[in-house]
């Protein structure tokens, strides 16, 4: 269910309790009364300068199934999406919201600033299946960093399409989220499912500004975009078109920030040659100027500089770690198989990358210049 609600007073106090008092008595005695509860959120999404999304999951019961009658063997949450769309923002502004009573509907987020500014953003990606891992990974992004919004490379759940799996990922995710905006990539366990589209309010690829910088997520999941290779093809052939056309308009950003699952370079052996369409992107890339690329898929760290672009693989956030057993000859800066999460500075015409352990120690430090 969406809402809207226009901020005709922009301070922040007002939004406060503007969208509490919204809220309050309404949807919370509800779920309440229906034995309703909120199992993921809340949650920025789509955070511009003038709008953003705040999310949060409500579970209302759960269905069951088995292969004999009146044995159940699995059972799976009923879970709905509520969300509430804020426009008349301002942009570089915090903004606070209560979005059902309790602490745990407290949350925050940062509006985007307009022309150069400080900001810093996060990367991480795969957070499935190793749950208690990818708690220590979140764990330690708050600990190191302070991010005005975070970038996911995909792989959030091991299923997108199985709702048992989804209230893990958020309750992981929790002290993380309600305090910056969230931005994903789709990635190929997400299974193109509905569920990922609902709870993120997203769309398949997607970009945006933040201060000078410009941001592209793409979906490079190519496998599940269609039943036949013509479907296939026909997204893909539209993405890129799209893709180069988003490039091109952004040639007087600072910096030029791709997203996608797949990674275009890989050190993993038995996935190298794997991701052809990503790989046959490089030369887009080139052409208009990335300044780095940021994926995921392979479960481990790696950075690659090639003709210019930097090329990181942030896997690492809780899936089991792959092997780096084949780097690519000229172009390795460094690979490691570990969990990791990478912090970007972006300070005027620098930006500085820093992918670290869970536990802070630094693993690569890259500086880039505009
Ligand atoms: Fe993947």
């Amino acid at each position: 269910m969406r809402r809207t609600v226009r901020l005709c007073a922009l301070t922040t106090s007002l939004f406060v309790l503007t969208l509490g008092a919204l809220l309050w008595g309404a949807r919370p005695a509800a779920a309440q009364a229906n034995g309703e509860k909120i199992v993921g959120g809340p949650y920025a999404v789509n955070v511009g300068p003038r709008s953003a999304t705040v999310v949060w999951v409500i579970q209302k019961g759960e269905a069951a199934v088995g292969t004999e009658p009146g044995k159940m063997e699995r059972t799976a949450p009923i879970l709905r999406a509520e969300s509430i769309t804020l426009t008349a923002l301002r942009p570089g502004l915090t903004y606070y919201y209560q979005s059902f009573p309790g602490e745990a509907g407290k949350g925050s987020f940062k509006t985007p600033p307009a022309g150069a500014a400080r900001f810093q953003f996060v990367v991480y990606g795969d957070t499935r299946t190793r749950h208690d891992v990818h708690r220590t990974v979140v764990e330690g992004i708050l600990k190191n960093a302070n991010p005005d919004f975070v970038m996911h490379t995909g792989d959030l759940v091991a299923d997108g399409g199985d709702t048992s799996q989804w209230p893990i990922f958020f309750d992981a995710e929790r002290e993380l989220l309600r305090k910056t905006a969230f931005f994903p990539a789709l990635g190929n366990h997400e299974r193109n499912a509905k569920n990922y589209f609902d709870y993120m309010d997203a769309r398949p690829y997607y970009s945006f500004n933040w201060g000078s910088s410009h941001f592209t997520v793409i979906n490079s999941d190519i496998e599940n975009v269609g039943a036949t290779d013509t479907e296939k093809d026909s997204f893909w052939k539209e993405q890129a078109q799209w893709l180069a056309a988003d490039l091109r308009d952004a040639q007087s950003a600072d910096f030029r920030f791709v997203f996608a699952h797949h990674p275009p370079e890989t050190a993993v052996r038995r996935r190298q040659g794997e991701n052809k369409q990503m790989t046959e992107l490089e030369p887009m890339f080139e052409k208009y100027r990335v300044s780095a690329g940021f994926f995921g898929h392979d479960h481990n760290y790696q950075h690659y500089l090639k003709n210019g672009i930097h090329y990181f693989t942030t896997g690492g956030g809780g899936a089991p770690l792959y092997d780096v057993d084949t780097p690519p000859e000229g172009i390795t800066v460094k690979v490691v198989s570990t969990e990791n999460f990478v912090v970007v500075n972006v300070d005027g015409k620098t930006a500085r990358v820093e992918a670290r352990k869970p536990n802070g120690e630094l693993l690569d430090s890259t500086e880039l210049h505009q």
